[in-house]
């Protein structure tokens, strides 16, 4: 497994992959990784010729209260899980290498950020958009994998990809679980024992919500009314959000709307934190047409 530190040396890489013809894989991180990851890798593995991770924790997307400086990282670890995983290169470049200068352009997807994590988070897209465009131009993968637990992330990708016409799949991966239905996450080693706990909250609320959601005669206001209430019910929960939208458009519903009524690809999308701990989760369902 080759580590590449700039991106001369991943440029090289890449020029001598394409020119014999071979397809890359591109799994993009800030690193600590865990079996969410490695899932993806796997796939890339499997899916292409030559697998390609990154590991960049990018300032760009961390506001100025945000953990950037307590972001976790595990050099060593991360890179032997690239091997088990089989990688072939991994591009790990510093701030200063992936940017020398202060960057005077930005790639902003409007609307589709304008809610969930991109409320709560402002900017937070312009940085994802930028650091990913910046990554794609430098390992010009022919497919790119995401986790659906970034669902908005997901789905701020597919259109930069499809408004800048890069010439990328994007690969939407499942959500991989604790057995007890905790979504992994990197953020996830900063819970308490207590809080550890109780974080099943969004997983157990996520589940309980398909049967409400079918209820013939419930509107999404009082859909959304359980939702919160149900999260409530771990004390040291405290909500960011519960939203129900469209996806991937993320355009909201009538409050009156009757859910079982909704013919349409839906997510319902939560953040919740616990102490310091902002954690998400969600659920995309088919159709609520019950
Ligand atoms: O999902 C992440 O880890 C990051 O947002 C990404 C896509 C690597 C961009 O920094």
């Amino acid at each position: 497994m080759n580590v590449y530190r700039t991106k001369a040396e991943l440029k090289a890489f890449v020029a001598s992959t394409r020119a014999g013809g071979k397809t890359i894989g591109f799994v993009p991180t800030m690193g600590y990784l865990h079996e969410g990851h490695a899932s993806l890798l796997r796939q890339a593995r499997s899916e292409n010729d030559i697998a390609v991770l990154s590991i960049f924790v990018n300032p760009l997307q961390f506001g100025p209260n945000e953990d950037l400086d307590r972001y976790p990282r595990d050099e060593e670890r991360d890179l032997a899980l690239a091997r088990e995983c089989g990688i072939d290169a991994v591009f790990m470049p510093s701030v200063q290498e992936m940017y020398p200068q202060q960057p005077l352009t930005s790639v902003i997807v409007h609307q589709i950020t304008g809610r969930l994590c991109g409320a709560s988070r402002p900017g937070h897209f312009d940085g994802v958009g930028t650091v990913v465009s910046k990554l794609f131009h430098l390992v010009m993968p022919d497919r790119a994998y995401f986790g659906l637990k970034d669902a908005q992330q997901l789905a701020v990708i597919q259109q930069m990809v499809d408004d800048l016409n890069f010439a990328v799949d994007i690969v939407p991966c499942p959500i991989v679980r604790e057995p007890d239905g905790l979504a992994l996450s990197s953020r996830n080693v900063y819970l308490s024992a207590l809080q550890r706990q109780q974080a099943v909250v969004l997983s157990r609320t996520l589940a309980e919500a398909e049967q409400w959601l079918h209820r013939p005669e419930i509107t999404v206001e009082q859909f959304l009314k359980l939702i919160v209430e149900r999260i409530q019910t771990a004390k040291e929960a405290e909500l960011d959000y519960a939203e129900l939208l469209r996806y991937p458009s993320l355009q909201p519903l009538e409050p009156q709307q009757k859910t079982a009524e909704l013919g349409e690809k839906l997510i319902l999308a939560l953040a919740v934190k616990f102490g310091a701990t902002r954690l998400i989760d969600n659920r995309i369902f088919e159709s609520a047409e019950g």
